[in-house]
């Protein structure tokens, strides 16, 4: 794993755009994974910025999205497609055709999230995943316990992550107790992984994550078996890590996260 350790929240997201955009540069019709949270908005905010400068073409690039809820329409305030749509698609020219989100409404889940695989697979597979992670450490929805070899599927929200999107919704009460999610083992199938976290309320889950026994009660810590995974913090995602000077000393001679795509 690669970490990076940024001063702050909006600079860490900016790594982390700067890095999405560099893969879009080297392939104009790249397969990114995109997640949904508070922590990508200034992410998908500079790649918007750049778009509009004239830097960022997304006419090529094919999207596939990480999660959405069982039970909300795609209108509802709080669907996941509401979500993109309002702080990324819709201020960028991804064809409507290659955005893909997986459907909580399908009348047929299981179908719907064997169809879901089965996209990713016929777009060539995912390039490049952004993942946020939830305080009890999961990455989409792959709450703890979580087989690390799961695949798209309906799957329980904890309760902790209930409380945690309570502030969404209203109350604990509105909350979706269902979600449908990409796997771990499907998140590891994509050639590149870009976890960002900001914030010292992750702190616990990050150490977790990147220094902890690799478990499927905190899922992220499977990318600890990923080829190719680079986790962008701010100090305060940071402030937990044993390891912090190692990181920042390694991080001292390497190239930008951009070469590394090169
Ligand atoms: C939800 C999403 C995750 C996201 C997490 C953290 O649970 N399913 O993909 O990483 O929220 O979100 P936030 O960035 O708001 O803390």
């Amino acid at each position: 794993m690669r970490v990076i350790i940024r001063k702050n929240a909006e600079s860490a997201c900016v790594t982390a755009a700067r890095t999405i955009a560099a893969l879009v540069h080297r392939k104009p019709n790249a397969v990114l994974g995109l997640a949904t949270g508070g922590t990508p908005v200034n992410c998908y905010a500079e790649l918007i910025r750049l778009h509009r400068q004239g830097k960022l073409d997304f006419s090529n690039v094919t999207t596939f999205n990480l999660d959405e809820y069982v039970g909300l329409p795609r209108e509802h305030s709080q669907s996941f497609y509401s979500f993109m749509h309002d702080k990324f698609f819709n201020h960028v020219n991804v064809a409507p055709s290659r955005v893909h989100l997986p459907d909580g409404m399908a009348s047929d889940l299981a179908k719907a999230c064997d169809d879901y695989e089965q996209q990713i697979t016929d777009a060539g597979g995912i390039d490049l995943q952004l993942l946020g992670i939830g305080s009890d450490g999961h990455i989409a929805f792959n709450e703890p316990g979580s087989s690390l070899a799961s695949r798209t599927r309906v799957k329980t929200l904890c309760l902790e992550t209930i409380r945690d999107n309570a502030r969404f919704f209203g109350s604990e009460a509105a909350v979706p107790r269902l979600s449908v999610t990409m796997g771990v083992g499907s998140i590891m199938d994509a050639r590149r992984c870009l976890l960002l976290v900001t914030g010292a309320n992750k702190a616990a889950a990050v150490r977790s994550a990147i220094e902890g026994p690799i478990t499927s009660q905190v899922t992220a810590s499977a990318l600890q078996m990923h080829r190719f995974a680079t986790v962008v913090l701010d100090e305060g995602a940071a402030s937990w890590l044993t390891r912090k000077a190692d990181y920042q000393f390694a991080e001292s001679s390497m190239p930008d996260p951009d070469e590394l795509l090169g």
